[in-house]
């Protein structure tokens, strides 16, 4: 729980586990900033994705129009907060106690009324004129006939990712192919909800879309660059709201086809080698295969993530921690007692530990 601990680590409960007096305080400083920095060093799974470096198609249209209505806010702000300030400033009451007499009154100035109507409406038309346009582009944007299909389903609180041309199912990390000139590339993704509303948010790559019962909602993902880009669920869904995070692989092409031919594999069922086939047998004897799927075996259950090609993905529990064979045992063992995530719906199976040993050592050969 290295990882875990450290980047969960509080500077106000160390600073009061060391108790009162100089030499405490600079210990808890020197453990709370060791406790940050061996965070750091292990990729930060809570890192926030910075909404003003797009780098997908849509996410640069709205990061343009947002410009513009920052840049005009500001100059209102500036000229408001100016005159105010100015006024506050040069307007002091100056007089003795007695002076209270009030300043000079005016009414009725058709010319300073109609300024101040007239301005904040052409100001307001121009808004909505450039934001409804900028929607109109990205929702009404042709999809090609290529694009990469996919379904996303939002559930309490992991996302399930369905590749239908493909032919497969994962979870919480979505591959897909970079976008260049040459060679466009467009990822449309349907949004569904299994329970209550969440809502799609990768702020490099997209503006947020609501997941919603009962509908199907649509965005598109056009990216430019290759890498990791870090989402979340936007719209709070109940407990583990917080962790339902989200990545998005961005592939040269080649190196897409390369991972979806890895995820339409199927694994060797029952396993050839007789450890690992000890742990399937024990996976498959209990609840486990009641809500996750892996393909192939008799697991079909839908109601937990699929885990068909579970090693692949970097963290487990939609983000909340990275797939580390440690994290992978706890979380096993009881996610519930796990500091990952307290109140997810995965129950404490009262497994015992050989158990869990055997069943990890399983989910470790799932590539
Ligand atoms: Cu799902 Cu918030």
């Amino acid at each position: 729980m290295n990882g875990l601990s450290g980047t969960n680590s509080n500077p106000v409960s160390s600073t009061k586990a060391a108790g009162a007096g100089k030499p405490g305080i600079l210990f808890a400083l020197a453990a709370w900033l060791f406790a940050s920095s061996s965070a750091r060093a292990q990729e930060d799974i809570h890192a926030v994705a910075n909404m003003f470096d797009p780098k997908s198609v849509p996410a640069l249209q709205i990061h343009d129009v947002s410009l513009l209505v920052l840049l005009i806010c500001a100059v209102i702000f500036i000229i408001v907060a100016g005159l105010i300030t100015y006024t506050v400033l040069r307007f002091r009451h100056k007089g003795s106690e007695d002076d209270h007499e009030e300043p000079p009154q005016i009414y009725g100035s058709s010319q300073i009324e109609l300024a101040w109507t007239v301005l904040p409406i052409i100001i307001t038309v121009v808004l909505i004129l450039v934001t409804a346009r900028t929607i109109a582009e990205i929702q009404n944007a042709k999809m090609p006939e290529s694009a990469l299909q996919i379904r996303v389903v939002g559930h309490q609180w992991w996302w399930e990712v369905h590749y239908p041309g493909q032919g497969f199912v994962t979870a919480n990390e979505i591959h897909i192919p970079l976008s260049t000139e040459e060679q466009p590339e467009i990822t449309h993704v349907a949004l569904e909800s299994a329970d209550v509303i969440h809502s799609f948010w990768v702020p490099q790559l997209n503006g947020k879309t609501d997941l919603i019962p009962n509908r199907t909602n649509h965005l598109w993902l056009q990216p430019w660059e290759t890498g990791t880009f870090l989402g979340n669920c936007a719209e709070y869904c109940g407990a583990q709201h917080g962790h339902m995070l989200l990545r998005v692989i961005v592939h040269t092409p080649e190196d897409f086809k390369k991972w979806v031919a890895s995820q339409q594999a199927k694994p060797v069922t029952p396993p050839t080698d007789p450890k690992i086939a000890l742990g399937y047998d024990t996976f498959v004897a209990h609840a486990c295969i009641n809500c996750h799927t892996i393909d192939g075996t008799v697991a079909n259950g839908v109601f937990g993530p699929d885990l068909t090609h579970l090693m692949t993905r970097d963290t487990i529990g939609a983000g909340a921690a990275l797939n580390t064979p440690k994290n992978l045992w706890l979380w096993v063992r009881d996610p519930q007692a796990s500091d990952m995530k307290p109140g997810c719906l995965m129950p404490d199976m009262k497994l015992l530990d050989s158990e869990v040993d055997q069943i990890v050592a399983y989910l470790e050969t799932l590539k």
